[in-house]
Formats: structure tokens, sequence, C-alpha cells
């Protein structure tokens, strides 16, 4: 209890809190995560399936997990967590969410300020012209969906191999250096660039709040607190702290 109450501390007297947020925070929400026991890289190789190589050369094939992932998304509805984490915008306790989710939920919980580091999987994008369609406007059913200028279409989703939206990569920096808290929600850090963020934070003196069921790579050499719990569970007892 004493740490959760040194975290709220924290959040309530921050000059500008951000959340960085991965598949953890959605896995309550019906989205399985990507890494451990239960996560979308046991059942699908994410060098054959999730490599922009693999989506250029085998569409239809990446296009069967991607239907798969669609089905969970489009069922899937903001759980407590994003909630809190809306509300906490609402309240001007937190200034951004870095997410790495493509699911939406951030945005469909309320929160106005969400970076979508890897893209949004409810649009869909040409790979020849380059043209954004909502993900309701494209018939999915098609084992290839393609744009009427005959290119391929895939969701507006980084890709193992892409490069990360400049604009996303300018704002999360931005935010990364002007935050005195990171809340670090449901994230393994295993994939860069975003897990570089809490270590840049660290070292302009920011203060680190990590929240996972496990400890991960960042929690003995970079987090202050680690709040040990499923992530609706930690940020709604932090919500009844402030
Ligand atoms: N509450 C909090 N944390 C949770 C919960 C939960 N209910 N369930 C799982 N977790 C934690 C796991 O312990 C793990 O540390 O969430 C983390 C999920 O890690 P990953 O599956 O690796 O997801 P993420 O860190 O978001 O992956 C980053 O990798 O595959 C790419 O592009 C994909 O955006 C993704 C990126």
């Amino acid at each position: 209890m004493q740490k959760l109450k040194e975290a709220a501390r924290i959040i309530q007297f921050a000059d500008f809190a951000i959340a960085l947020t991965g598949a953890g925070i959605s896995v309550e929400s019906g989205i399985p995560a990507f890494r451990g026991a239960q996560g979308l890289w046991q059942k699908y190789d994410p060098f054959e399936y999730a490599h922009i190589e693999a989506f250029v050369h085998h569409p239809a094939k990446v296009w069967e997990m991607l239907r798969e992932l669609d089905l969970i998304m489009q069922k899937a509805r903001p759980n407590p967590a994003h909630l809190v984490l809306a509300a906490w915008e609402r309240e001007n306790y937190l200034k951004a969410i870095i997410t790495q989710n493509v699911d939406n939920l951030h945005q469909a919980a309320g929160s106005k300020n969400v970076i979508e580091f890897h893209g949004n999987a409810f649009r869909l994008r040409c790979l020849k012209c380059d043209r954004i369609y909502a993900r309701d406007e494209i018939d999915l059913t098609q084992s290839v969906p393609l744009c009427p200028c005959g290119g391929l279409l895939k969701p507006d989703v980084v890709f193992f191999g892409e490069n990360i939206p400049i604009e996303a990569l300018l704002e999360a920096k931005a935010a990364v250096n002007a935050c005195d808290v990171m809340l670090v929600v449901g994230t393994s850090a295993e994939v860069a660039p975003a897990n570089t963020f809490p270590w840049e934070a660290k070292k302009h003196g920011a203060k680190i709040i990590e929240i996972n069921i496990n400890p991960t790579v960042l929690t003995e050499e970079v987090t202050d607190i680690f709040l040990e719990g499923r992530a609706s569970e930690v940020l709604t007892q932090l919500a009844q702290l402030l």
C-alpha cells in the first residue's frame, strides 16, 4: 500500500506526467499480448506474419492473422485501465499517452492526446497510392483487400522492418523530453525505439512508475516504483488515492 500511496503522490504533484502503454493494458479487454505464454507470437511467427516483407510477398497469408486480430479488436472495449488514464487527462494529471497499441482503446476511452507510436488498426493504407481508408470502408472478407488503384491495402500499423511515422516519433520524443513522471503500463519493453523512452526520461530525472503483472528489463534498472498487478486493478487503486 505504501508504494501505491507514494506513486499517487508523485502523479498528483507532477508537472508533466505521461504514460507509455503496451499490449498488457488491453489484455483485460480481450486482446492477447504479443509475448508470454498466451502471446500472439506463440501462435504466429512475427517474421512470417508481422514483417513488411512477409506482407508484401505473402499478403493472403498475413491477412489471415490480420482478420483474426480484427475480429478480436472489433469486439474489444476499453477496460478500467484505459478509462482511468482518460479521466486523468481530463483532470489534468496526465498530459499525453504514447501507446504501442493499435487497438484504438485509449481513444475509445476518451483520451485525446494519444500518440499512436505503432499506428492504428482502424485505418488502412494503400501501399501503392498511399491513400488512407477507415477500416469500415473496406470489405475485409476479400482474401487480399485491394485499393481501387490496384495497390495492396495494409492496416495503418508499423510492421517489423518499417519506420515509426515521423510525426509520432517527434511527438513522442517531445513528450518524453518534457515529462517529469512516466507511467509505464503493460509493456515488456522489448521493442525499440519505444523501449528507449523510460531510459531517456530517467536520464533527465523523471520518476518512472511501472505497472505490470511481471517484472521487466526496466524494473531493476530504471523503474522507481514497480506496482505489480493487472493494469485495471492497479490504476483503479491509484485513482482512488488521487
Ligand atoms: N496488466 C498489466 N500488464 C500486463 C497484463 C495486465 N493485465 N497482462 C500482460 N501484461 C504485461 C506482460 O507481463 C508484458 O510485460 O504486458 C506486457 C506485454 O508485453 P508484449 O506482449 O511484449 O507487448 P508490448 O510490450 O506492447 O510489445 C511491444 O512489440 O510485437 C510488437 O508492435 C508490437 O507494439 C508491440 C510491441
